[in-house]
């Protein structure tokens, strides 16, 4: 069935590109204003954008125009913050800190969450959230009047200590981390737990399996 968007609402628009981009990865953002007020919220608009250098972008829905939400406004204004990636065990303190509070109400408190410092930037990470990527921004795309996309590159990772299988060589034990996904709708949220394997086909592999089925 064809949606042609110049004909679906705004509204609409949204519920197709969540009901099918999906299950989305949680970053959990915290920044700090001016003035050191620590803020904290979810955005699964959030994806890796590339390995080298490392970029991350997530992007921010206004509720009216010009940066009312906590997060962007705090980014123009810093130029730093820290995704923290959310595991089952703190879905629930993650959906309280979403909670559209008035400005100044310390949503890591509401939730029951601490903070970590940092190493390179100021902004404090979650200390309960086994992930933690430290960012600068690199650039924010404003795509509508009330839209961003913000760009930053990671410069640290804090990485749960049970979860680093092998330091040097960067392996990490990625089920133990237990992360969730957002999917459709207001609520629904996937875990990590249906997994298959399918490793990367070379060139000459390929060659070979055709040789090999025209040789039947
Ligand atoms: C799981 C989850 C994902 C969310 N993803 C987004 C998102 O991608 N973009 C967005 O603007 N708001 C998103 N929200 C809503 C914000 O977290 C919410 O508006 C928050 O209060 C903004 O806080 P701030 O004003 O402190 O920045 C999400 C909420 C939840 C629970």
């Amino acid at each position: 069935m064809l949606f042609d968007l110049q004909n679906v609402t705004n509204e609409n628009v949204y519920k197709l590109l969540v009901a099918t981009i999906g299950p989305r990865p949680v970053a959990w953002v915290t920044t700090q204003d001016v003035d050191g007020t620590v803020n904290c919220a979810p955005f699964s608009f959030f994806n890796a954008m590339s390995g080298n250098p490392p970029v991350v972008a997530f992007g921010i829905g206004g509720r009216g125009p010009g940066d009312v939400k906590d997060t962007g406004g705090n980014i123009r204004r810093t130029g730093q913050f820290v995704v923290n990636l959310c595991s089952y065990a703190l879905a629930e303190p993650m959906n309280i800190t979403a909670i559209d509070f008035p400005k100044g109400v310390d949503e890591l408190k509401e939730a029951g969450l601490t903070t970590a410092p940092s190493t390179h930037v100021k902004v404090p990470r979650i200390a309960e959230a086994p992930v933690a990527m430290e960012c600068e921004r690199l650039v924010i795309v404003d795509v509508g009047i009330d839209r961003a996309v913000v760009l930053g590159k990671v410069v640290a990772f804090h990485i749960q200590d049970d979860c680093v299988l092998d330091k040097d060589r960067c392996y990490i034990d990625t089920p133990k981390l237990d992360l969730i996904g957002r999917l459709h709708g207001g609520g629904w949220y996937s875990r990590v737990t249906d997994r298959f394997e399918l490793p990367r086909i070379s060139v000459e592999e390929w060659a070979k399996r055709k040789a090999a089925k025209a040789a039947e």
